[in-house]
């Protein structure tokens, strides 16, 4: 990893206000879980807060806000031809646990500094705007991402409603309290939006050990998230003979070094593949009682289908076996969600890559092995996405980091692209 942080040439002459959108960025990162920088998990009283901090500065951008159906928290300013439809710009501001404060953000601000731009320069455009953040991108308790993203384009189904976090609450009653409305989801959906764009940290170190101001992205992982529960027996530590224990951990941890195993054997194929652990609860999580049940979450991500279903064939063998030679259930095997891999669409990238031109910065192509709530804006809308540099690829973890300067000259690229595509799409309507 680079020691540190080498940025491209600063620009100067941006049509957007840098210091501004970087003040919108360092002031939602305050309102945090101050024990666990940088924290504001979805629907939590924090979220709630950070949501408040937003609605105000939409407001003063001049923004009308509503929350729809699926939770999202629109920003909206109507075009001088409304029934060309909306060009949406967007991202998310919840976080993971303990994580940075530029992931989904600073593509929500770069949307709302578009806005205060255009109004600035009095620039009226053609097609409506919404600045959208949506609701709960990161897997939230109920153990699912997207929420809002989902909701927008009719992915969010039913059963999906039910999901149930630790405490017991029902993901339906968490989106009622938060302004949705899961008894008319359907109201969310879109089929007006013309053009979806996101600006997001890159998460990785392509752009920063190449000097790049900006990626412009080609496509987007699929994720598979699947749960495993191993249903053993709790006993006694000190006095349960070995041969008769029924421990769901040695299941579990089997199976862990299961998916270790498959994912490497399939990441050395054609494609991009990878697969974590990245929720292991034992209980009852005691030094003195053999663990009586374990459950597990495999993610795993590729841009080629069928090495997904490959590994899931692979896992659901080997956990089986693994369950019977510890002499435990496989209580169950869940897919959680499973979103395809998507192509960003290629007339946005083409505004974006002449926007970075325009303004004389470097860009490259390049894939995004993260899900992002534009992958399921691609099921409505053409959509694409601009990554910025962030320091080392470190992200999901306090320590990320994206310069000033960086998201400044990604939102100009989406001023730009805005501006260009708001013409473009007039003239082909
Ligand atoms: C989103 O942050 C992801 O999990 O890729
Ligand atoms: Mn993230
Ligand atoms: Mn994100």
């Amino acid at each position: 990893m680079p020691t540190h942080f080498q940025q491209p040439t600063s620009r100067t002459n941006l049509p957007i206000n840098a210091a501004r959108l970087w003040a919108d960025v360092m002031s939602l990162a305050e309102i945090t879980d101050p024990a666990r920088p940088y924290t504001r998990r979805s629907f939590t009283a924090l979220f709630l807060e950070g949501r408040a901090w937003l609605t105000q500065r939409f407001v003063e951008a001049g923004l009308s806000t509503r929350i729809d159906a699926a939770g999202n928290l629109i920003g909206r300013i109507e075009g001088r031809h409304p029934t060309l439809g909306v060009i949406a710009i967007g991202s998310h501001c919840d976080t993971v646990p303990a994580g940075g404060r530029f992931d989904g953000i600073a593509g929500v601000a770069a949307g709302l500094e578009i806005i205060r731009a255009l109004r600035e320069t009095n620039t009226r455009l053609n097609h409506t705007i919404e600045i959208i953040d949506f609701l709960a991108e990161e897997p939230s308790e109920y153990g699912l991402s997207c929420v809002g993203s989902r909701g927008m384009t009719g992915a969010l189904e039913g059963k999906m409603l039910d999901l149930t976090e630790p405490g017991g609450e029902k993901l339906c009653d968490a989106l009622r309290r938060v302004g949705g409305d899961p008894d008319r989801l359907a109201q969310a959906r879109r089929n007006d939006i013309r053009a979806f764009l996101e600006l997001h940290i890159e998460q990785g170190i392509v752009l920063e050990s190449r000097l790049l101001d900006v990626g412009i992205v080609t496509s987007i992982v699929g994720i598979r998230r699947i749960e495993i529960v191993f249903q053993g027996e709790a006993d006694h530590a000190g006095t349960t003979p070995m041969e008769l224990r029924h421990d769901a951990l040695v299941a579990a941890s089997n199976t862990v070094v299961s998916v270790r195993r498959a994912a490497e054997q399939l990441a050395a194929e054609e494609g991009y593949f990878v697969a974590t652990v990245g929720i292991l609860t034992v209980d009852p999580s005691a030094s003195n009682i053999v663990p009586g049940q374990c459950r597990l979450v495999i993610d795993a991500r590729t841009t080629e289908p069928t090495l997904t279903r490959r590994f899931v064939e692979i896992i659901e063998q080997e956990s089986a076996e693994h369950a019977a030679a510890a002499r435990v259930t496989r209580a169950s095997f869940t897919t959680l969600s499973d979103s395809k891999p998507v192509a960003c669409d290629a007339h946005l990238r083409s505004a974006l890559r002449r926007g970075a031109s325009d303004l004389g910065l470097a860009d490259t192509d390049l894939p995004s092995g993260a899900g992002h709530d534009a992958a399921f804006m691609s099921r409505i809308c053409p959509s694409a996405m601009v990554f910025v540099p962030c320091r080392g690829g470190k992200s999901h973890a306090p320590e990320e980091w994206a310069d000033r300067e960086a998201i400044a000259a990604g939102t100009a690229v989406v001023y730009q692209a805005v501006k260009a595509l708001d013409q473009s799409l007039a003239r082909s309507a």
